[in-house]
């Protein structure tokens, strides 16, 4: 009978308790195993704490919340000196007598996890999780989906009041450096202008393309998506000085409006909005439950196989299993300027950058 334990790192996103309930149910169900979950991840272990999951949360009517709720049960840290800890992350596993540890986490935390494996003799498997989807080796990661619902949702929203007030709406979105949220978002909600970190943007072209649709279509208003990472070609001097003498940066959707209204002479009112940490909140979309749970099963069935140091991956509609190696080596995934979405974003008329 083995005993395995459950963590989640990084950021947290929605989906994160559905890839919980279907690893203790199929653990529990199927195998017969313990479940222990750690947490706030690495802190957890370097603590040597764990509760058990295999009684796990169903409310005082027999619901089972956890495939529905955002964030995670268990708690996550993105911060930590790992590398200094390493020893004690170790015992810890090992006081715990765990023969696998399931690791929910981005690039990053598969990253730590990985190496605190090789070093200590861990046996882990890593379930891809993070809005920004920029995990290598498979097509989607846990929490994406749903984030990009609730940009779509918002995009949409702001299209009305844009519209009565002619206004152009600066959505600002995260994503690091990857544009996939961006992209994908902007696209599925009618976004005029998509800036993202991989392709290089000029103000002037932005401004060319808001007033085109002016003149050409009577369009007066439009909806700008920018990344957090989003980058100029014409050089961004994004740092001022505050009231107290601090030297700042100015958020990209701050910057990127006072450009448009200062480009365009003030003829163009330009709004800001920064989704911020909603896009990390909210129920999982129903493909979000569907992957998570595909997902924790799988990962079950990894180390019923003894089949370690891997992560499950979602590629083409089946769940494949990759050396965490492989995907640590090769990850964050950017958008390619070539990415279809890219292509389709331009062939509706959308600025996109300075190609
Ligand atoms: O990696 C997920 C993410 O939400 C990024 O898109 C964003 O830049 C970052 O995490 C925000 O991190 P924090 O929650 O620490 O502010």
């Amino acid at each position: 009978r083995k005993r395995i334990g459950l963590l989640t790192s990084g950021g947290d996103c929605p989906g994160l308790n559905a890839v919980i309930r279907a690893a203790v149910r199929h653990a529990t169900l199927s195998y017969d195993w313990e479940v222990l979950g750690i947490p706030y991840a690495t802190q957890g272990l370097l603590e040597g704490k764990a509760v058990s999951l295999n009684v796990h949360g169903l409310d005082s009517r027999g619901i089972d919340p956890l495939l529905s709720t955002g964030g995670t049960i268990l708690g996550s840290i993105n911060k930590g000196d790992t590398e200094a800890q390493a020893d004690q992350i170790i015992a810890g596993y090992q006081k715990l007598g765990l023969d696998a540890l399931i690791v929910i986490g981005g690039d990053g935390s598969l990253a730590i996890m990985n190496q605190l494996a090789h070093k200590g003799n861990m046996n882990i498997v890593g379930v891809p999780k993070t809005i920004d989807n920029d995990v290598a080796f498979t097509n989607l990661a846990v929490g994406f989906d749903t984030a990009v619902n609730t940009i779509v949702d918002a995009l949409s929203r702001l299209s009305y009041t844009a519209a009565s007030h002619d206004r152009v709406m600066v959505v600002e979105v995260m994503g690091r450096e990857a544009g996939h949220l961006a992209l994908n978002a902007g696209i599925a909600g009618g976004a005029d202008v998509i800036l993202i970190p991989e392709i290089p943007y000029s103000i002037s072209g932005v401004c060319k393309h808001i007033t085109e649709l002016r003149d050409r279509w009577n369009r007066r208003f439009a909806i700008v998506v920018v990344a957090e990472g989003a980058k100029t070609i014409e050089g961004q001097e994004r740092y001022y000085t505050d009231s107290q003498g601090e030297i700042r940066l100015r958020g990209i959707g701050d910057y990127v409006a006072d450009q448009i209204s200062h480009f365009s002479g003030d003829t163009i009112e330009a709004r800001v909005t920064v989704l911020g940490h909603v896009q990390r909140g909210g129920a999982p979309s129903a493909l979000d439950r569907l992957l998570a749970t595909s997902f924790g099963k799988a990962a079950v069935d990894l180390i019923a196989k003894d089949d370690y140091q891997k992560m499950v991956a979602w590629q083409n509609g089946v769940v494949v299993s990759i050396p965490i190696d492989e995907v640590t080596s090769n990850s964050p995934i950017l958008v390619d300027s070539h990415h279809p979405l890219v292509e389709t974003a331009k062939a509706l008329d959308t600025y996109i950058g300075d190609l």
